[in-house]
């Protein structure tokens, strides 16, 4: 480059770098100036000032949340509240206002948590609109039967919100929607039969709502389905036969928590993409297929809750992250090698799953991941003490109802524990005053003796035990 080019060439990346940049437009149009403001005023509250920086006469383009592209208009408008902060919300309604920003192509109003009314009636006016996601809110009401008018729609999700009534069936005219995300609502009536027109679709979220009837049999003509969310509903029935068309790319099936019965098919073991499988608190029967030992990359399995029936088969897992097998009709003997070998598992659930070996014989591949143990109603024997000193993030330990047999008063554990439950088996020593920061303690029917150190749990968390004393139990005699 000679030197005569230079600040041409750098004139050209100034130029297009402000044509990229969205703050880089100094006004924005009239319409989407009145829209935004409209917006603004029809909120009622904004504690952490969220829209602190829309001002009437400030250049709308470089307001928070505002996105304009390629020209003066508004193309996206992301408003959002951070979750788990408690005075980051807004209250108030979506004005119909917004149907002034012609040229937006995306809505994202998320977490914003008090945000009332009904389903927001300039969508229908917004003809660029691609990507919607109102996510939780508390929108309330029908979902409109013309939704489908839409039909431009590429995105949709009303997760959290309070929308009640059916699935409107014109849904299916919205040929180009790859993601319907409407979990955690009020929804009732079955899944529309036409959803299978829309052969797009990756990611169906619909968990979390009141649907019914059985799972239609309609995946044949989803060849891109990734995530197939219905769990927390009143679905019955067997799985439908065209979910095993599914194997190539489907990564998250989560059914849990419905009505639905049968054998778990032989074909989802070639579901080479899975990575989280959940039917928990259904009512599964039979033997899980043997075939299950060809699901080595699967990370999350829940098969906790069904009627599910030995034997359980060996799986070639490389590291499974979480593991729930717990009230079943199992009797696994011991804690499977496969799961002791993984080097990464947080997660490990085997309540009431017939095992009967001693802590004292399990040597966990690693301890540094460990956040969640549920051993609970089996036969377990032995001390946990050498495998809870050793962990970082344990957040719960739960072994109740076996034949652990160990001194209390000497247990080390993870500062990060919050629950410890420990009733029904043979711990014997005194209660050790680092318990006191659990938000969560149950060592009723042991062989504990001794003083109670201060602590906020009720007297049913110390019963039934050989000689403790001290509040919240009797005074000790001196
Ligand atoms: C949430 O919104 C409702 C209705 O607008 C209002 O009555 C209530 O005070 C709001 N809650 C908070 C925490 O501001
Ligand atoms: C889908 O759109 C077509 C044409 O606009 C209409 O005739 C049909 O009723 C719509 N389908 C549903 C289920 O609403
Ligand atoms: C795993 O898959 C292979 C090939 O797809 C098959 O031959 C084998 O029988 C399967 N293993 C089990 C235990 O089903
Ligand atoms: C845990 O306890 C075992 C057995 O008492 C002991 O050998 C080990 O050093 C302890 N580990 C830690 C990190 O304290
Ligand atoms: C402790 O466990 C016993 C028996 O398992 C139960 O009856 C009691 O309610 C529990 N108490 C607390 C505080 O969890």
């Amino acid at each position: 480059m000679n030197s005569c080019s230079f600040p041409l060439f750098i004139f050209t990346i100034v130029i297009f770098l402000r044509y990229l940049n969205p703050t880089g437009a100094a006004t924005c149009h009239p319409d989407d100036e009145a829209g935004l403001l409209a917006f603004k005023s029809a909120i009622t509250r904004d504690p952490s000032g969220i829209l602190s920086s829309w001002k009437k006469g400030t250049p709308c383009c470089s307001w928070n949340g505002v996105t304009c592209l390629t020209s003066d208009r508004v193309s996206a408008l992301s408003v959002g509240g951070q979750e788990d902060v408690a005075g980051s919300f807004l209250s108030g309604t979506l004005s119909p206002s917004l149907a002034k920003l012609q040229h937006l192509d995306g809505i994202y109003f998320t977490n914003l948590k008090n945000i009332t009314g009904s389903f927001p009636q300039f969508l229908f006016q917004l003809p660029n609109l691609k990507f919607v996601y109102i996510e939780n809110n508390r929108l309330s009401g029908p979902l409109p039967v013309n939704i489908g008018l839409i039909s431009q729609i590429e995105a949709f999700s009303l997760e959290g919100n309070r929308f009640t009534g059916p699935i409107p069936s014109s849904i299916s005219n919205i040929s180009r929607l790859f993601q319907l995300k409407l979990g955690n609502n009020l929804l009732t009536g079955t899944i529309p039969l036409g959803i299978a027109n829309l052969e797009l679709m990756s990611y169906l979220h619909l968990g979390g709502n009141r649907l019914s009837g059985t799972i239609p049999d309609i995946f044949k003509s989803m060849p891109e389905l990734r995530s197939l969310i219905l769990s927390r509903n009143g679905f019955t029935g067997n799985l439908p036969p065209s979910i095993a068309s599914l194997a190539p790319i489907l990564r998250f099936l989560e059914l849990g928590q419905n009505n639905l019965a049968g054998k778990i098919p032989d074909y989802l073991s070639r579901f080479k993409a899975l990575d989280t499988l959940d039917l928990s608190k259904n009512r599964f029967s039979g033997v899980v297929p043997k075939s299950f030992a060809n699901l080595t990359k699967i990370f999350n399995l829940d098969l906790s809750h069904n009627l599910l029936t030995d034997p359980f088969p060996t799986l070639y897992v490389k590291g499974i992250e979480s593991l729930d097998l717990s009230y079943n009709q199992f009797h696994l003997k011991t804690i499977p090698k496969w799961v002791t070998s993984s080097p990464i598992i947080f997660s490990l659930k085997l309540a009431k799953c017939g095992i009967k070996m001693s802590l004292d014989d399990w040597k966990p591949a690693q301890t540094y991941y460990y956040d969640y143990i549920d051993l609970s109603e089996n036969e377990v024997s032995g001390s946990p003490a050498k495998f809870l000193n050793e962990t970082e993030y344990l957040v719960e330990f739960k072994a109740s109802g076996n034949k652990l047999r160990f001194d209390l008063g000497k247990l080390k554990f993870a500062k990060t524990l919050t629950t410890l439950d420990l009733s029904r088996n043979l711990v014997f020593g005194n209660v050790p005053a680092t318990v006191a920061g659990l938000k969560t303690l149950n060592v009723s029917q042991n062989h504990l003796c001794g003083k109670l150190p201060v602590t906020k749990f009720p007297a049913s968390a110390f019963a039934g035990n050989d000689c403790l004393c001290g509040s919240p139990l009797s005074p000790c005699k001196v």
